[in-house]
């Protein structure tokens, strides 16, 4: 049982500031388990207790997981002076504080980014260590070969930072590979091709642990994930080529 306070409890959901929610509570607005609570500080369970704001009942969720379809020209940060962010795409009703992208894709990179205020998940779906996959499709300037097959499976060895972890590249059509990586190195599919001699034109990310880009989930738009949708993001084992080819065009 994790206790927390109600006001943060409240504050937490992204709908009111901790400010806000302390005047409502003062005033009378807020019921725990049906009996109206006029102290912000009161502990209450989030699982458990039933809290109202007038009459309507507030889902205390302890943290926000949203599957987002980055369209191109959005660059993946929090907050930026200059470019609309990935965060600029959440509609105010899934809006809540700390909400950040895990992980990064090139303003060009289309597709699947999870969007969340859970660094501790954010860090196991990232680390190289957890060995969580993330699949992208990437249009070449040229052929896919057997040769590149071979070498991103032996490791590409990138300028500076040694050689990448084995990789999975698949022919998909002949200018269009599907590539599994466990890493998240800075440009990592693109310099890894580019290694081979050829150019990403195009890339998506398709799919992350063994949880695939939601085919009905248009660019721009994000929803929350389920609790089974959550599980499958940590999987080790990508999705079956079948459950994600729906969603998986190269743009
Ligand atoms: N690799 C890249 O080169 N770019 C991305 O956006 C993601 C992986």
């Amino acid at each position: 049982m994790a206790l927390v306070r109600l006001d943060k409890a409240l504050s937490d959901q992204g709908m009111w500031s901790r400010k806000d929610v302390k005047s409502l509570v003062r005033k009378g607005r807020v019921a725990v388990n049906g009996c109206p609570e006029t102290d912000p500080g009161r502990k209450v369970d989030r699982q458990e207790d039933r809290v109202t704001v007038d009459g309507r009942e507030i889902a205390l969720k302890e943290h926000l997981y949203l599957m987002l379809h980055k369209p191109a020209g959005v660059v993946s940060a929090t907050r930026d002076v200059r470019e609309r962010t990935v965060v600029d795409l959440v509609p105010p009703q899934l809006r809540r504080p700390g909400l950040f992208p895990a992980g990064r894709l090139d303003k060009d990179t289309t597709g699947m980014m999870i969007l969340t205020d859970d660094g501790e998940l954010a860090h196991r779906i990232l680390s190289p260590r957890s060995h969580v996959p993330k699949t992208y499709i990437a249009r070449l300037d040229r052929p896919v070969t057997e040769e590149m097959v071979r070498a991103f499976a032996a490791g590409i060895p990138l300028k500076g930072e040694g050689e990448c972890l084995p990789a999975t590249l698949r022919v998909r059509g002949e200018q269009e590979g599907e590539v599994t990586i466990c890493e998240g190195m800075y440009h990592q599919i693109k310099r890894m091709f580019a290694v081979c001699g050829a150019t990403v034109l195009t890339l998506k990310r398709i799919s992350m642990g063994g949880l695939a880009l939601d085919p009905a989930l248009a660019e721009g738009a994000c929803r929350e994930l389920t609790a089974e949708e959550l599980e499958l993001l940590e999987r080790r084992t990508p999705p079956e080529i079948g459950e994600i080819a729906q969603g998986g065009e190269a743009d």
